[in-house]
Order: structure tokens, then sequence, then C-alpha cells
């Protein structure tokens, strides 16, 4: 069980780029990952894109990190992970909830933005425990992308209202 998490957004900070580093290492062993540190920093060039990582106060090592494109009136999460070790022990979840209270409460820095009403994803079709932790959030299933990832895949859209 946790104990007591930070949810921090990501500055470029020389602390913030090692631990964007140090937990992107890992993500070349998930099935079909996608996200290297290079992508996350190229789409960081884009002010809409939002970079968020859960801490124990006091570490610097990353135990989670959500990735979300924040348009006008709604939101895409592009990715969130928790470290394999953590897993099933609640990270996921505070991520999750601290994203949709981070989207309730801000407006974004598109001119005319105004709190999201929305979360949009996809997720591919075999990922299992991420489907149940979206599905656990409320979240519905709006349709599936045919062969929408690189190597073929389906992928399933899933949406929410951020305040539900
Ligand atoms: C998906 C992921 C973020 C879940 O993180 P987590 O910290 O393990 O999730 P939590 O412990 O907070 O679990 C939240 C809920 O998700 C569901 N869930 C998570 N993992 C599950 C699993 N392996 N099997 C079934 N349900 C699961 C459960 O409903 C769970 O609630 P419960 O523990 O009360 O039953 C994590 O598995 C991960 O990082 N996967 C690799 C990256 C990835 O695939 N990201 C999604 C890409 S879109």
């Amino acid at each position: 069980m946790v104990e007591s998490v930070a949810f921090e957004i990501y500055r470029k900070s020389p602390e913030h780029v090692a631990g964007l580093r140090e937990i992107s290492s890992l993500w070349r062993s998930e099935p079909g990952g996608f996200w290297t540190f290079d992508h996350v920093i190229e789409a960081l060039q884009r002010p809409a894109v939002k970079l968020f990582f859960v801490c124990a106060p006091g570490e610097n090592r990353w135990q989670a990190a959500v990735l979300v494109d924040v348009g006008p009136y709604s939101a895409d999460l592009l990715y969130v992970y928790v470290r394999p070790e953590l897993r099933r022990s609640g990270i996921g979840r505070i991520a999750m909830n601290n994203l949709f209270t981070w989207l309730a409460n801000n407006p974004g820095d598109q001119p005319g933005s105004a709190p999201k009403e929305e979360l949009l994803l996809e997720v591919r079709l075999s990922n299992a425990p991420a489907i149940a932790m979206y599905e656990s959030f409320g979240m519905t299933r709006v349709c599936v992308r045919k062969s929408y990832y690189a190597d073929g895949e389906d992928g399933l859209v899933f949406k929410r209202k951020v305040k539900p």
C-alpha cells in the first residue's frame, strides 16, 4: 500500500531531467513500448503536452509518470506508467486521480482554454491491466481503431467526463 506520494508537474530542471531519463529507460521493455526519453522530450516542445510524475516526498526516484496532451476542452492521455515492482499497489490509481483533479482545475496554456471537460485515450486491446484500470475509473469504450498501432494491433478508445 502506498503511504505518501507527491504528484508533480515536470519542469526542465536537472533533477527532473534525470528522473525522466531514469524511468524512461524502463519503458522500452513494455510490450509495444513507444515513448522513449527522446520522444517525451520532443513531445514536451509543445506547450499543450504536460508530464507529471509520482514520487515519495524527499526522493528523486520517480514511481510513475503521466504524459497528457491538454487541448482547449478535452485532454488526451498519451501514456501512464508505473514502475513494474510497484504495480498493483495503488500508484496508477493515485496518478489517475491526481490527473483528473488537475484537469478539473487547470485551464491549460491555450488562448480561451477552460478547465477540461473530458479525458480521452487509446490503449492496446491486449493491455488488460490498463483496460481494467480505465474501466475501474468509469471510463467508457468509444470505439475500436483498427490497426491503430505500428505493429498492426487494434486500439481501444476510452473517454470519461473529468467530473463524472
Ligand atoms: C496500467 C498501469 C499504469 C496500472 O498501474 P498500477 O499502479 O498497477 O495500478 P493500481 O495498482 O493503481 O490499480 C488500479 C486498478 O487498475 C486495475 N488493475 C491494475 N492492474 C491490473 C491487473 N494486472 N489486472 C487486473 N486489474 C488491474 C484494478 O482495477 C486496480 O484496482 P484494484 O487494485 O482496486 O483492483 C501499470 O500496469 C503500467 O504501468 N503498465 C505498463 C504501462 C502501460 O501499459 N500503460 C498504459 C498505456 S495506455
